[in-house]
């Protein structure tokens, strides 16, 4: 399989690199890991999981920025995030908490929890706690995916979770491409990065000849900012062809990040394919990597799940985006970075636009 419809992908992907000096950090001649010295508890929206994995009446285990969460699918199939413990004695309602109809029953003295969060049933006295509630974060599934929006102040989004296919624009949807969970996706849990990171890779023109072996360095078409939304497109070729150069390329890739936690990228001139990679903190230290591939339907075929061919594409672009994981997850950020001439404003720009997401220099979380 060529090379070509691979390393685009995450190219823009993400974010990548260095996120800023923490202050009371030494970094310098150190062999120290970072811990990045960026906020790990930006605002935004951030994949908790995929859709799939929470079947209706499941509760699912997670933690992020923190805190300990849990999903759960009420019968109607309604999906909601929440605290996991429980407000009357605290009990975690991921380790025997189950759920009946659109309520999950804690297990400790049976209370009930509504979709909100709100307590509908003390079991044992006629009427509820209406005072209180359990603390939920505004959920969209999108494109099989689970996204919570976070804000350390609790407030509401003020931007969408970009589609991988609705958000380009182009008439495409998911019936044009094969499902990419479970076999187009990568899950890579606890690594020692920030989101940060994924998205500098985005405006990382260099990296991509070395890590995704491009036998020309990209182009990059188009670097802009629409508030918490940034475009970046550029050129890129895997395999040369006799007589093309790095101003003939005749591919590319367009990306566009929703805040720092979402990617979504889609190519062109070669395999068609969309990515979708997702960076979500989980504690001060560590975040969870998802990613996903969605191949573009091979004429004629409308299998539910993708052939052969198709699967290999999708491998091949997890690889390349492999390439940058392995870079990220032991990557310390470097501020002020010692940028070549021609990577300056790239850098800069992104850098000054992610600043919006990072409360500012609160570190602790204010939701009740
Ligand atoms: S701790 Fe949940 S019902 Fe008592
Ligand atoms: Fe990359």
């Amino acid at each position: 399989m060529k090379n070509a419809e691979c390393g685009l992908l995450f190219g823009f992907g993400g974010v990548s690199r260095t996120p800023r000096a923490p202050a009371g950090r030494v970094r310098e001649g150190t062999a120290e890991m970072a811990k990045p010295p960026l906020s790990m508890k930006p605002t935004g929206w951030f994949q908790v999981a995929w859709s799939a994995e929470i079947g209706a009446g499941e509760v699912h285990r997670m933690k992020y920025f923190g805190r300990e969460m849990v999903a759960w699918r009420a019968a109607s199939g309604a999906l909601t995030v929440m605290d996991a413990y429980c407000e009357h004695l605290g009990a975690h309602l991921g380790y025997g908490g189950h759920v009946e109809g659109d309520r999950i029953v804690c297990p400790f003295h049976g209370w009930e929890w509504n979709l909100e969060g709100r307590n509908v049933c003390i079991p044992y006295q006629d009427r509820p706690n209406r005072g209180r509630r359990i603390h939920t974060f505004p959920v969209v599934e999108r494109n099989e995916s689970v996204y919570i929006w976070h804000d350390v102040d609790g407030c509401d989004p003020y931007f969408d979770v970009p589609d991988v296919f609705a958000s380009f624009c182009d008439g495409t949807s998911a019936e044009d491409y094969y499902p990419a969970y479970p076999q187009g996706t990568l899950y890579r849990e606890r690594l020692e990065l920030h989101p940060q990171y994924v998205l500098e890779n985005g405006v990382d023109f260099a990296h991509f000849k070395f890590v995704h072996k491009t036998p020309f360095i990209p182009k990059f078409t188009r670097q802009e900012f629409e508030g918490p939304v940034s475009y970046v497109d550029f050129t890129i070729v895997f395999d040369a062809v006799d007589g093309m150069s790095a101003d003939t390329m005749n591919s590319g890739v367009q990306a566009i990040n929703g805040g720092l936690g979402v990617a979504v990228t889609k190519s062109w001139g070669m395999i068609d394919n969309r990515t979708i990679s997702t960076i979500t903190p989980v504690d001060e230290e560590t975040s969870d990597v998802r990613f996903m591939v969605y191949i573009g339907r091979l004429p004629g075929n409308d299998t539910p799940q993708p052939p052969p061919k198709a699967q290999g594409f999708a491998q091949a672009v997890i690889d390349q985006f492999l390439a940058d994981v392995h870079i990220w997850s032991h990557q310390r950020y470097s501020d002020p970075p010692a940028l070549a001439t021609d990577e300056n404003a790239g850098f800069k720009a992104l850098r000054a636009w992610a600043k919006q997401f990072y409360p500012d220099s609160r570190e602790e979380s204010t939701i009740p």
